[in-house]
């Protein structure tokens, strides 16, 4: 394992179980840490790399049960699909980790994409803040890393890179993907703790040049972490970090 600092917050670069087990740790701690009668809200990230370890937190256990009652859970973006479409991303949080951890509904806050996607912001602004410390979007935010250096639903040439007007969440229309809900520049700055994970050979390119390139914030979204690297921590393992050197 080593650990380093960077403008974009500090890398661990571990094995695959030791950072999953990390982010284990780091979902109770945060339980852990909450004030009295006020939950946590955690976020999980999107796409494949949860899925893989919301399996591993239900066949390892690595979620102790008071986890489950101790967090409001939701994810820090989502495709405009139905919950149980394939698409999904809170669809899969359910299906694979909070219904075996058995979850509360009233601890479950899917986006509500059962509404026009700008009503669908709106209300899950009003959401998030019912839920939510007043000053905090989410208390432990997971992110991931797409191959072409997006985060969230913040992909290359995103307005909500330019301009989010101060808004924590909203709605954006992408190219080719359709509507997205997400986190934005600004809520990642109201976050407690950001985590993004990376894995795989494949994610190394994209790594590489959000770590070490050159400042290009349009074509390499996740380079907005720079202006909260304080709170972020990356997850990555050796092949994913096999370009950093
Ligand atoms: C999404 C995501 C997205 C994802 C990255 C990494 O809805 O697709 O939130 O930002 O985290 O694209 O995806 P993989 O884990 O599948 O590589």
């Amino acid at each position: 394992m080593t650990e380093t600092s960077t403008a974009c917050g500090r890398l661990l670069v571990d094995t695959r179980d030791n950072l999953f087990t990390r982010a284990a740790t780091l979902v109770a701690d945060t339980v852990a840490a909450a004030p009295p009668g006020r939950p946590p809200v955690i976020a999980f990230a999107g796409g494949s790399t949860p899925q893989d370890w919301f399996r591993w937190c239900a066949t390892t256990r690595a979620l102790p049960a008071t986890v489950a009652h101790g967090a409001h859970f939701t994810v820090s973006d989502e495709r405009h699909v139905p919950t149980d479409d394939p698409q999904s991303n809170f669809g899969h949080a359910d299906r694979l980790l909070l219904d075996p951890l058995a979850v509360p509904a009233a601890h479950r806050h899917p986006w509500p994409v059962n509404l026009l996607p700008c009503a669908a912001a709106e209300n899950y602004r009003a959401t998030m803040r019912s839920v939510a410390d007043s000053v905090r979007a989410y208390d432990l935010c997971f992110l991931g890393l797409g191959d072409d250096a997006h985060t969230a639903s913040l992909f290359p040439g995103s307005s909500l890179l330019r301009d989010d007007g101060e808004a924590l969440f909203a709605a954006v229309e992408v190219p080719g993907k359709g509507w997205r809900l997400t986190i934005t520049p600004t809520g990642l700055r109201a976050c407690g703790l950001i985590v993004v994970m990376a894995l795989g050979a494949a994610k190394a390119p994209a790594l590489a040049r959000v770590l070490r390139g050159h400042d290009d914030l349009p074509n390499t979204p996740a380079q907005i972490l720079k202006t909260c690297a304080d709170r972020v921590l990356w997850l990555v393992d050796a092949p994913a970090a096999g370009l950093l050197a």
